[in-house]
């Protein structure tokens, strides 16, 4: 322990420091957004009706996530097999470590406010052709210039009518505050790698590998056994 003579001093100091940092707390608020945000964070997939006692899979994904991306076909595979016993919420989770992690999935907020029914068709695109955007792949290139990549590419796949939309949608400070609140939901959540699922709210062990078809079918089967026969009257839209 340190030897303290003079405790005025030592007061002074700490009464300082707690200024300087409540300045900067503050000023660092100057860019915080309102939270919660007006609408929950998540992408539900499929456009059937979501029976309302359906098992709820989350996932949290990042489109430029070797490990997402080898999840997904297989998590597909388990949605078509169960129908609308299982209802799925995909939240995008942009690692940090990988560089255009964040402008992939603003891309995907960004087709998703254009048009919601192409947002998987986006999420498949990146899975696709990830390794263009991967850290080494983009070493040389300007951050413009991978942009420019990704809003030419996601235009292709959307319909080139939205070259214009999906351009500006890189300017506007709301998508990049729905890709912020992504982040922050998955930081909420205790996520911290991809793919993660949750299971009616519980996470599934081995956050950060792929699950296949039959793994899936291990967790899934027990739980319909023990939900007794399905029952029909509780059906809503699913948010
Ligand atoms: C929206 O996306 C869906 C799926 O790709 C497509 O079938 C539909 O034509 C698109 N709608 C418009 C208005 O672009
Ligand atoms: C990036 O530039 C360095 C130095 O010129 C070169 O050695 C490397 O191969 C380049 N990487 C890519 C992915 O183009």
């Amino acid at each position: 322990m340190m030897q303290r003579t003079k405790n005025s001093p030592l007061i002074l100091q700490s009464a300082l420091l707690f200024l300087l940092l409540f300045i900067l707390v503050s000023k660092s608020n100057v860019c915080a957004q309102a939270l919660p945000p007006a609408k929950l964070d998540g992408f539900v997939y499929g456009r059937h009706r979501v029976n309302w006692d359906a098992i709820l899979i989350e996932a949290f994904v990042d489109p430029v996530c070797p490990d997402s991306r080898d999840a997904w076909p297989p998590l597909k595979q388990a949605l078509e097999h169960y129908g609308s016993r299982v209802a799925l919420v995909v939240h995008l989770l942009p690692l940090p470590y990988h560089d255009y992690a964040f402008a992939s999935s603003r891309a995907i907020h960004i087709v998703n406010n254009l048009n919601s029914s192409a947002t998987f068709e986006i999420l498949e695109w990146f899975f696709k052709h990830q390794e263009k955007f991967y850290n080494a792949q983009t070493l040389n290139l300007s951050k413009a210039s991978v942009i420019d990549e990704i809003v030419k590419s996601v235009a292709e796949v959307v319909g080139k009518s939205y070259y214009g939309a999906v351009r500006s949608g890189f300017n506007d400070r709301n998508t990049d505050l729905k890709t912020r609140v992504s982040f922050k939901y998955s930081a909420l959540r205790g996520v911290y790698g991809t793919p993660t699922f949750f299971l009616n709210g519980f996470v599934l062990p081995d956050a950060g590998s792929a699950l296949d078809f039959a793994d899936w079918k291990t967790i899934i089967d027990p739980l319909i056994g023990r939900k007794g026969p399905k029952r029909e009257d509780n059906v809503h839209f699913f948010l």
